[in-house]
């Protein structure tokens, strides 16, 4: 999504031109050429931040900023004063008026972009800390195929539901993965909004009280935030920040909050890599499968997370005569394996036609025997 910028200035020659500059930087502009003009679009538009000039007839950008910071729903923009004014007078009055930062003209257009994104950074990661002050923690528990379509999504929804059963915990199982949501769709439901509200909204504007309208009930103890398979959703423009938010927020929701995170590193997760109490990285017994599992292992332990909170999950899916064994794989694998799957085929397609996890759709099998004991070893750790 692009920022949009609000420029403000009574020289219709330096909007035209900063404009344009700021434009083929990637930033979408809003233009107001005077400052009443600039207080209407400002509270409309509710750009990502203003560009503020100060002298101005009528109302200068001093005046401006003061009711900017006085109106609740454009006190929080940030101000960048650009101005031919440079007396050190100048720039106090303008902080005072509530500025975050000033800019002599005439102005290098790399030092303009610069400033422009260190507030912007400074801004969002404020943000981003206020929202995790906010929330009680839940113990987060991400889900990561080593590659795609082995397993990930079923263990996050049958592990959730396991660990509520066994456990007695909530547990709020979510789909992070926007347009290739399974979970929804292996359970029937015809409505995704869960991920995709949350996705639309501007970062700052995701907040408890949404989060709260885009969970699905499933079960007792059990709610979903669901994602869509319908490419229209992947195609929402998104940030770290979003999912960053969203999965701090979901903390204060459950005491246990799964998140499948898909396929593989993914860097708009890497913020939340780290916030994971544990990370389970599920693979099969294939040779591509070991060798990025063990990439996702050395990724995370040089990213810091120790490795008491890194758990290799083996899922067999496909019976095969010609299968390395247990043994075989841990040989190659980089740090013990802490579960194995036998395969289930019929039970995974039985369940997926009548739309059940397949931990209610047959509780004595061994499967979720399996699944229990994944789940009983993680509750062991809490
Ligand atoms: N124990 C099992 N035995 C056999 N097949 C299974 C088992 N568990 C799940 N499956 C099936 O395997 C397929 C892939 O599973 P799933 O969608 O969970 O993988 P994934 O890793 O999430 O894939 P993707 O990378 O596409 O998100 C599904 O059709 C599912 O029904
Ligand atoms: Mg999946």
């Amino acid at each position: 999504m692009p920022e949009k910028v609000l420029l403000v200035d009574d020289d219709l020659d330096t909007l035209r031109l900063v404009g344009l500059m700021l434009q083929r930087q990637g930033y979408q502009i809003v233009a107001a050429n005077n400052g009443l003009q600039a207080l209407s679009s400002a509270e409309k538009e509710q750009p990502d931040i203003i560009l503020l000039d100060i002298m101005m007839p009528e109302m200068d950008g001093y005046e401006v900023a003061k009711r900017l910071r006085n109106n609740p729903s454009t006190s929080q923009i940030p101000i960048i004063m650009f101005s031919a004014k440079n007396q050190v007078e100048d720039k106090l009055i303008g902080f005072e008026a509530g500025a975050d930062d000033y800019l002599t003209k005439p102005t290098q257009p790399r030092e303009l972009f610069a400033h422009i994104r260190a507030v912007l950074a400074r801004v969002q990661k404020s943000r981003v800390a206020e929202k995790s002050k906010e929330t009680p923690k839940g113990i987060q528990i991400g889900v990561i195929g080593a590659k795609g379509g082995v397993g990930a999504s079923t263990l996050t929804l049958n592990l959730g539901i396991a660990l509520q059963k066994i456990g007695g915990k909530s547990v709020i199982v979510s789909d992070f993965r926007p347009g290739m949501g399974t979970i929804g769709v292996e359970l029937g439901y015809a409505k995704f909004e869960g991920l995709q509200t949350l996705l639309q909204k501007k970062d700052f504007e995701i907040n408890s009280a949404e989060i709260d309208k885009c969970l699905v009930k499933y079960s007792p103890g059990v709610h979903l935030l669901l994602s869509s398979s319908d490419i229209s959703e992947a195609k929402i423009p998104t940030s770290r920040e979003h999912f960053q938010i969203i999965s701090n927020l979901l903390r204060a929701f459950a005491e246990i909050v799964l998140i499948d995170l898909g396929a593989g590193y993914n860097p708009l997760f890497q913020p939340i890599y780290p916030s994971c109490d544990f990370l389970i990285l599920v693979f099969d017994p294939t040779w591509a499968a070991i060798k990025m599992e063990n990439g996702l292992i050395e990724a995370f332990l040089n990213e810091g997370i120790s490795q008491s909170r890194i758990k290799a999950v083996l899922y067999n899916r496909v019976r095969a005569d010609v299968m390395f064994t247990r043994s075989q794989i841990q040989e190659q694998l980089k740090i013990p394996i802490d579960e194995m799957f036998t395969p289930a085929p019929e039970l995974a397609h039985h369940a997926a036609l009548s739309n059940h996890p397949i931990y209610l759709h047959q509780s004595e099998s061994i499967t979720v025997q399996q699944y229990n004991e994944l789940a009983r070893k993680i509750l062991s750790l809490l």
